[in-house]
Protein backbone atom coordinates (compact mmCIF):
# COMPACT_ATOMS: atom_id res chain seq x y z
CA UNK A 1 0.00 0.00 0.00
CA UNK A 2 0.74 3.56 -0.51
CA UNK A 3 1.34 4.62 2.82
CA UNK A 4 2.12 8.22 2.24
CA UNK A 5 -1.50 8.72 0.64
CA UNK A 6 -4.64 9.09 3.40
CA UNK A 7 -7.99 8.01 2.25
CA UNK A 8 -11.13 7.90 4.35
CA UNK A 9 -14.19 6.44 3.48
CA UNK A 10 -16.41 6.85 6.15
CA UNK A 11 -20.12 4.90 5.93
CA UNK A 12 -22.71 7.55 4.17
CA UNK A 13 -25.09 8.06 7.21
CA UNK A 14 -24.92 6.23 10.72
CA UNK A 15 -27.65 5.83 13.53
CA UNK A 16 -27.67 4.82 16.91
CA UNK A 17 -29.28 4.35 19.97
CA UNK A 18 -31.50 1.67 21.47
CA UNK A 19 -34.42 0.63 19.28
CA UNK A 20 -32.85 1.98 16.17
CA UNK A 21 -32.96 -1.12 14.45
CA UNK A 22 -37.12 -1.59 14.55
CA UNK A 23 -38.12 0.37 12.21
CA UNK A 24 -34.58 -0.63 9.63
CA UNK A 25 -36.57 -2.24 7.05
CA UNK A 26 -39.05 1.14 6.29
CA UNK A 27 -35.55 3.50 7.11
CA UNK A 28 -34.35 1.66 3.57
CA UNK A 29 -37.42 2.88 1.63
CA UNK A 30 -35.49 5.79 0.07
CA UNK A 31 -33.30 3.57 -1.46
CA UNK A 32 -36.08 1.19 -3.57
CA UNK A 33 -39.31 -0.77 -2.70
CA UNK A 34 -37.53 -3.94 -2.83
CA UNK A 35 -34.97 -5.28 -0.08
CA UNK A 36 -33.07 -8.10 0.55
CA UNK A 37 -32.66 -8.93 4.19
CA UNK A 38 -29.65 -10.87 5.02
CA UNK A 39 -29.62 -12.92 8.83
CA UNK A 40 -28.51 -15.57 10.67
CA UNK A 41 -30.41 -18.37 12.24
CA UNK A 42 -30.55 -16.35 15.47
CA UNK A 43 -32.60 -13.37 14.18
CA UNK A 44 -35.15 -15.76 13.41
CA UNK A 45 -35.20 -18.24 16.82
CA UNK A 46 -35.28 -14.69 18.63
CA UNK A 47 -38.35 -13.32 17.12
CA UNK A 48 -36.35 -10.28 16.48
CA UNK A 49 -36.90 -11.08 12.61
CA UNK A 50 -40.90 -11.34 13.06
CA UNK A 51 -40.58 -7.51 15.32
CA UNK A 52 -38.85 -6.03 12.04
CA UNK A 53 -40.86 -7.78 9.29
CA UNK A 54 -44.16 -6.72 11.12
CA UNK A 55 -42.85 -3.54 11.02
CA UNK A 56 -42.35 -2.98 7.58
CA UNK A 57 -45.39 -0.85 5.52
CA UNK A 58 -47.29 -2.39 2.69
CA UNK A 59 -44.74 -0.63 -0.16
CA UNK A 60 -41.42 -2.78 0.96
CA UNK A 61 -40.95 -6.17 -0.20
CA UNK A 62 -38.69 -7.85 1.60
CA UNK A 63 -37.20 -11.30 0.85
CA UNK A 64 -35.14 -12.98 3.41
CA UNK A 65 -32.14 -14.88 3.09
CA UNK A 66 -31.09 -16.71 5.77
CA UNK A 67 -26.77 -17.19 6.16
CA UNK A 68 -26.38 -21.45 6.95
CA UNK A 69 -23.74 -20.15 9.69
CA UNK A 70 -20.12 -20.71 9.87
CA UNK A 71 -17.38 -18.30 8.70
CA UNK A 72 -18.47 -17.24 5.02
CA UNK A 73 -17.60 -18.84 2.12
CA UNK A 74 -17.23 -18.35 -1.84
CA UNK A 75 -19.58 -21.12 -2.15
CA UNK A 76 -22.38 -19.48 0.37
CA UNK A 77 -21.82 -16.10 -1.56
CA UNK A 78 -22.71 -17.69 -5.21
CA UNK A 79 -26.26 -19.16 -3.63
CA UNK A 80 -26.83 -15.77 -2.14
CA UNK A 81 -25.73 -13.93 -5.36
CA UNK A 82 -27.85 -16.25 -7.48
CA UNK A 83 -30.66 -15.71 -5.16
CA UNK A 84 -30.45 -11.75 -5.23
CA UNK A 85 -30.21 -11.33 -8.90
CA UNK A 86 -33.52 -13.43 -9.27
CA UNK A 87 -35.06 -11.00 -7.21
CA UNK A 88 -33.23 -8.06 -8.30
CA UNK A 89 -33.47 -5.84 -4.87
CA UNK A 90 -32.83 -2.32 -4.95
CA UNK A 91 -30.94 -2.55 -1.76
CA UNK A 92 -29.21 -5.26 0.32
CA UNK A 93 -29.48 -5.08 4.18
CA UNK A 94 -27.21 -7.54 6.89
CA UNK A 95 -28.72 -7.92 10.87
CA UNK A 96 -26.01 -10.16 11.83
CA UNK A 97 -22.22 -11.07 13.34
CA UNK A 98 -19.36 -10.58 11.37
CA UNK A 99 -20.05 -13.65 8.80
CA UNK A 100 -23.63 -12.32 8.01
CA UNK A 101 -22.20 -9.01 7.66
CA UNK A 102 -19.02 -9.85 5.58
CA UNK A 103 -21.07 -12.39 3.25
CA UNK A 104 -23.98 -10.01 2.31
CA UNK A 105 -21.40 -6.66 2.02
CA UNK A 106 -19.97 -9.15 -1.13
CA UNK A 107 -23.05 -10.03 -1.72
CA UNK A 108 -24.01 -6.11 -2.17
CA UNK A 109 -20.99 -5.00 -3.77
CA UNK A 110 -20.76 -8.22 -6.42
CA UNK A 111 -24.34 -8.77 -7.24
CA UNK A 112 -23.81 -7.68 -10.82
CA UNK A 113 -20.12 -8.04 -11.21
CA UNK A 114 -19.54 -10.45 -14.42
CA UNK A 115 -17.24 -13.10 -12.60
CA UNK A 116 -17.43 -15.50 -10.08
CA UNK A 117 -16.66 -14.34 -6.64
CA UNK A 118 -13.14 -16.57 -6.45
CA UNK A 119 -11.75 -14.67 -9.07
CA UNK A 120 -12.31 -11.77 -7.03
CA UNK A 121 -11.16 -13.52 -4.29
CA UNK A 122 -8.09 -14.33 -6.54
CA UNK A 123 -7.40 -10.61 -6.71
CA UNK A 124 -8.88 -10.12 -10.23
CA UNK A 125 -10.21 -6.04 -10.38
CA UNK A 126 -13.54 -5.91 -8.47
CA UNK A 127 -15.77 -2.95 -10.54
CA UNK A 128 -17.39 -0.86 -8.84
CA UNK A 129 -21.62 -1.28 -7.26
CA UNK A 130 -24.04 0.53 -6.74
CA UNK A 131 -26.24 -1.49 -4.85
CA UNK A 132 -27.08 0.34 -1.18
CA UNK A 133 -25.81 -2.22 1.42
CA UNK A 134 -27.40 -1.51 5.35
CA UNK A 135 -25.77 -3.11 8.03
CA UNK A 136 -27.14 -3.57 11.80
CA UNK A 137 -24.65 -5.40 13.94
CA UNK A 138 -25.52 -7.82 16.23
CA UNK A 139 -22.29 -8.10 17.83
CA UNK A 140 -19.32 -5.94 18.73
CA UNK A 141 -17.57 -6.89 17.35
CA UNK A 142 -15.51 -7.23 13.85
CA UNK A 143 -16.25 -3.67 12.85
CA UNK A 144 -17.46 -4.93 9.80
CA UNK A 145 -20.33 -2.43 9.41
CA UNK A 146 -17.77 0.16 9.02
CA UNK A 147 -15.53 -1.17 6.59
CA UNK A 148 -14.95 -1.85 2.89
CA UNK A 149 -13.85 -4.74 3.27
CA UNK A 150 -15.30 -8.88 2.79
CA UNK A 151 -13.52 -12.20 4.57
CA UNK A 152 -14.18 -14.99 2.77
CA UNK A 153 -12.99 -18.54 2.34
CA UNK A 154 -12.36 -20.85 -0.40
CA UNK A 155 -13.60 -24.21 0.63
CA UNK A 156 -11.81 -25.91 -1.94
CA UNK A 157 -8.22 -24.63 -0.91
CA UNK A 158 -8.96 -23.28 2.30
CA UNK A 159 -7.60 -19.69 1.72
CA UNK A 160 -9.18 -17.78 4.26
CA UNK A 161 -8.48 -13.79 3.31
CA UNK A 162 -10.25 -10.40 2.02
CA UNK A 163 -11.89 -8.58 -0.41
CA UNK A 164 -12.16 -4.97 -0.81
CA UNK A 165 -13.78 -2.25 -2.67
CA UNK A 166 -14.55 1.17 -1.47
CA UNK A 167 -18.39 0.99 -2.99
CA UNK A 168 -18.73 -1.75 -0.46
CA UNK A 169 -19.07 0.64 2.10
CA UNK A 170 -22.48 0.75 3.91
CA UNK A 171 -24.50 3.23 2.75
CA UNK A 172 -26.20 3.21 6.31
CA UNK A 173 -25.65 1.81 9.63
CA UNK A 174 -27.70 1.15 12.98
CA UNK A 175 -25.82 0.82 15.83
CA UNK A 176 -28.63 -0.54 18.44
CA UNK A 177 -27.49 -1.96 21.66
CA UNK A 178 -30.24 -3.70 21.54
CA UNK A 179 -29.28 -6.05 19.41
CA UNK A 180 -26.74 -7.20 21.38
CA UNK A 181 -29.48 -8.87 23.93
CA UNK A 182 -28.94 -12.66 23.87
CA UNK A 183 -25.58 -12.86 22.57
CA UNK A 184 -23.74 -15.97 24.09
CA UNK A 185 -20.85 -15.20 26.69
CA UNK A 186 -18.40 -16.88 24.53
CA UNK A 187 -19.04 -14.25 21.43
CA UNK A 188 -18.85 -11.33 23.53
CA UNK A 189 -15.67 -12.59 24.73
CA UNK A 190 -14.23 -13.38 21.22
CA UNK A 191 -15.52 -10.59 19.29
CA UNK A 192 -14.59 -8.25 21.61
CA UNK A 193 -11.39 -9.02 21.68
CA UNK A 194 -11.51 -8.70 17.81
CA UNK A 195 -12.35 -5.11 17.89
CA UNK A 196 -9.76 -4.51 20.76
CA UNK A 197 -7.02 -5.91 18.81
CA UNK A 198 -8.30 -4.09 15.75
CA UNK A 199 -8.56 -0.86 17.42
CA UNK A 200 -4.51 -1.79 18.37
CA UNK A 201 -3.79 -3.06 15.05
CA UNK A 202 -4.82 0.35 13.37
CA UNK A 203 -3.44 2.68 15.52
CA UNK A 204 0.25 1.02 15.30
CA UNK A 205 -0.38 0.24 11.42
CA UNK A 206 2.35 1.61 8.99
CA UNK A 207 -0.67 2.80 6.90
CA UNK A 208 -2.35 4.94 9.97
CA UNK A 209 -3.14 8.64 10.01
CA UNK A 210 -3.48 11.11 12.24
CA UNK A 211 -7.58 10.70 12.16
CA UNK A 212 -7.51 6.76 12.17
CA UNK A 213 -5.21 7.03 15.33
CA UNK A 214 -7.84 9.11 17.36
CA UNK A 215 -10.62 7.33 16.11
CA UNK A 216 -8.25 3.57 17.13
CA UNK A 217 -7.43 5.54 20.16
CA UNK A 218 -11.11 6.54 21.06
CA UNK A 219 -12.07 2.75 20.52
CA UNK A 220 -9.59 1.70 22.65
CA UNK A 221 -10.87 2.96 25.51
CA UNK A 222 -14.15 2.20 24.96
CA UNK A 223 -14.06 -1.45 24.64
CA UNK A 224 -10.98 -1.28 27.77
CA UNK A 225 -14.26 0.47 29.51
CA UNK A 226 -16.85 -1.42 28.05
CA UNK A 227 -16.05 -5.64 27.44
CA UNK A 228 -15.62 -7.05 30.79
CA UNK A 229 -19.00 -5.60 32.30
CA UNK A 230 -20.73 -6.21 29.01
CA UNK A 231 -19.17 -10.11 29.49
CA UNK A 232 -20.62 -10.33 33.14
CA UNK A 233 -23.80 -9.21 32.40
CA UNK A 234 -23.82 -5.16 32.15
CA UNK A 235 -26.11 -4.50 29.41
CA UNK A 236 -25.73 -0.54 30.13
CA UNK A 237 -22.04 -0.89 28.86
CA UNK A 238 -22.61 -2.24 25.49
CA UNK A 239 -23.82 0.77 23.67
CA UNK A 240 -20.04 1.85 24.39
CA UNK A 241 -18.60 -1.30 23.22
CA UNK A 242 -21.04 -1.45 20.16
CA UNK A 243 -19.55 1.99 19.52
CA UNK A 244 -15.49 1.22 20.46
CA UNK A 245 -16.15 -1.65 17.46
CA UNK A 246 -17.65 0.60 14.99
CA UNK A 247 -14.65 3.25 15.32
CA UNK A 248 -11.94 0.33 14.97
CA UNK A 249 -13.87 -0.80 12.03
CA UNK A 250 -13.61 2.77 10.46
CA UNK A 251 -10.35 3.11 12.06
CA UNK A 252 -8.70 -0.80 10.34
CA UNK A 253 -10.68 -0.27 7.00
CA UNK A 254 -8.58 2.77 6.48
CA UNK A 255 -5.00 2.40 8.27
CA UNK A 256 -5.21 -2.04 7.63
CA UNK A 257 -4.13 -3.57 10.42
CA UNK A 258 -1.09 -5.65 11.25
CA UNK A 259 0.76 -9.19 11.79
CA UNK A 260 -2.03 -10.01 13.92
CA UNK A 261 -4.63 -10.22 11.40
CA UNK A 262 -1.76 -11.60 9.18
CA UNK A 263 -1.99 -14.68 11.26
CA UNK A 264 -5.31 -15.22 12.61
CA UNK A 265 -7.14 -15.62 9.20
CA UNK A 266 -4.64 -18.65 7.78
CA UNK A 267 -4.68 -20.31 11.27
CA UNK A 268 -8.76 -19.71 11.50
CA UNK A 269 -8.95 -21.14 8.57
CA UNK A 270 -7.20 -24.55 9.42
CA UNK A 271 -8.14 -24.73 13.13
CA UNK A 272 -11.76 -23.75 12.34
CA UNK A 273 -11.10 -21.19 15.50
CA UNK A 274 -13.46 -17.90 16.01
CA UNK A 275 -11.68 -15.19 14.20
CA UNK A 276 -11.93 -13.47 17.69
CA UNK A 277 -10.61 -15.78 19.62
CA UNK A 278 -7.47 -16.50 17.03
CA UNK A 279 -6.43 -12.78 17.55
CA UNK A 280 -7.08 -12.72 21.09
CA UNK A 281 -4.32 -15.64 21.60
CA UNK A 282 -2.19 -13.68 18.84
CA UNK A 283 -2.40 -10.26 20.41
CA UNK A 284 0.01 -10.44 23.09
CA UNK A 285 3.07 -12.24 20.67
CA UNK A 286 2.73 -9.76 18.35
CA UNK A 287 2.40 -6.86 21.12
CA UNK A 288 5.86 -8.35 22.39
CA UNK A 289 7.19 -8.04 18.99
CA UNK A 290 6.29 -4.77 17.51
CA UNK A 291 7.49 -3.32 21.00
CA UNK A 292 10.30 -1.23 19.83
CA UNK A 293 8.83 -0.37 16.64
CA UNK A 294 6.55 2.49 18.21
CA UNK A 295 7.29 2.98 21.54
CA UNK A 296 5.45 6.09 22.04
CA UNK A 297 2.52 4.52 20.25
CA UNK A 298 3.01 1.49 22.97
CA UNK A 299 3.23 4.27 25.68
CA UNK A 300 -0.07 6.17 24.78
CA UNK A 301 -1.71 2.66 24.66
CA UNK A 302 -0.57 1.93 28.07
CA UNK A 303 -2.03 5.49 29.24
CA UNK A 304 -5.20 4.58 27.29
CA UNK A 305 -5.89 1.18 29.54
CA UNK A 306 -3.95 2.08 32.55
CA UNK A 307 -1.19 -0.38 32.39
CA UNK A 308 1.65 -2.34 30.28
CA UNK A 309 -0.41 -3.04 27.18
CA UNK A 310 0.98 -6.39 26.17
CA UNK A 311 -0.01 -7.15 30.09
CA UNK A 312 -3.13 -6.08 29.19
CA UNK A 313 -3.93 -8.20 25.95
CA UNK A 314 -2.54 -11.02 28.11
CA UNK A 315 -4.33 -10.28 31.29
CA UNK A 316 -7.55 -9.95 28.93
CA UNK A 317 -7.49 -13.86 27.88
CA UNK A 318 -7.79 -14.74 31.94
CA UNK A 319 -10.02 -11.99 32.71
CA UNK A 320 -12.57 -13.11 29.33
CA UNK A 321 -12.27 -17.11 29.99
CA UNK A 322 -10.27 -17.84 26.76
CA UNK A 323 -7.76 -20.56 26.18
CA UNK A 324 -5.45 -20.91 23.58
CA UNK A 325 -6.51 -23.43 20.77
CA UNK A 326 -2.85 -23.51 19.31
CA UNK A 327 -0.77 -24.04 22.43
CA UNK A 328 0.20 -28.34 22.34
CA UNK A 329 -1.32 -28.60 19.03
CA UNK A 330 1.19 -29.77 15.54
CA UNK A 331 1.40 -27.71 12.90
CA UNK A 332 0.98 -29.54 9.38
CA UNK A 333 1.81 -26.97 6.39
CA UNK A 334 3.98 -24.68 8.43
CA UNK A 335 5.59 -23.47 5.45
CA UNK A 336 2.06 -22.35 3.30
CA UNK A 337 0.95 -20.38 6.81
CA UNK A 338 4.47 -18.61 6.75
CA UNK A 339 3.76 -17.69 2.44
CA UNK A 340 -0.08 -17.05 3.75
CA UNK A 341 1.11 -14.42 6.36
CA UNK A 342 3.74 -12.93 4.48
CA UNK A 343 1.06 -12.26 1.43
CA UNK A 344 -1.52 -10.61 3.56
CA UNK A 345 -2.03 -6.64 3.24
CA UNK A 346 -2.40 -6.73 7.19
CA UNK A 347 0.96 -8.33 7.58
CA UNK A 348 2.78 -5.80 5.07
CA UNK A 349 1.03 -2.99 7.43
CA UNK A 350 2.65 -3.92 10.48
CA UNK A 351 4.97 -1.47 11.95
CA UNK A 352 7.54 -3.48 11.79
CA UNK A 353 9.09 -5.55 8.72
CA UNK A 354 7.70 -9.22 9.19
CA UNK A 355 9.93 -11.86 7.66
CA UNK A 356 9.97 -15.92 7.37
CA UNK A 357 11.68 -16.35 10.09
CA UNK A 358 9.61 -13.76 12.32
CA UNK A 359 6.54 -16.00 11.65
CA UNK A 360 7.99 -18.75 12.53
CA UNK A 361 9.32 -17.47 15.94
CA UNK A 362 6.05 -16.52 16.19
CA UNK A 363 4.20 -19.38 15.28
CA UNK A 364 6.84 -21.57 17.79
CA UNK A 365 5.62 -19.79 20.65
CA UNK A 366 2.11 -20.04 19.77
CA UNK A 367 2.32 -23.64 19.36
CA UNK A 368 4.41 -24.35 22.65
CA UNK A 369 2.38 -26.65 24.66
CA UNK A 370 2.36 -24.66 27.38
CA UNK A 371 0.68 -20.85 26.88
CA UNK A 372 3.08 -19.05 29.48
CA UNK A 373 3.32 -15.18 28.92
CA UNK A 374 5.12 -13.97 25.74
CA UNK A 375 8.30 -12.51 26.37
CA UNK A 376 9.70 -9.74 25.15
CA UNK A 377 10.93 -10.80 21.81
CA UNK A 378 13.11 -9.20 19.41
FE1 LIG B 1 -10.54 -9.01 13.01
Amino acid sequence: MNVLQKVLTLPTETRTGLGAAREMLNVCAPFGGRGMLVCGQSLQQSGKLDVMRGAVTDDIDVRVWAHPGGEPTLEQLETLRSAARAYAPDWIAAVGGGSVIDIAKAGAGLLYAPQQAQAYHDGASIPPSSVPFVVAPTTAGTGSEATIVSVLTNSDTGVKKSIRHPSFMARLVLLDPDLLDGCPDAVVAASGMDALTQAIESYCSAGASWITDRLALKATALIHGSLEAVFSGDAAKRGDLLTGSYLAGIALSNARLGIVHGLAHPLGARFHVPHGLACAVCLPRALAFNRDAIPEKYAKLSETVGMDIQDYAQAMLTRLRLQSPFAGESLEDKEALIAETLASGSTKANPREVTGDDVEMLLQRLFAPSHAAPENCT
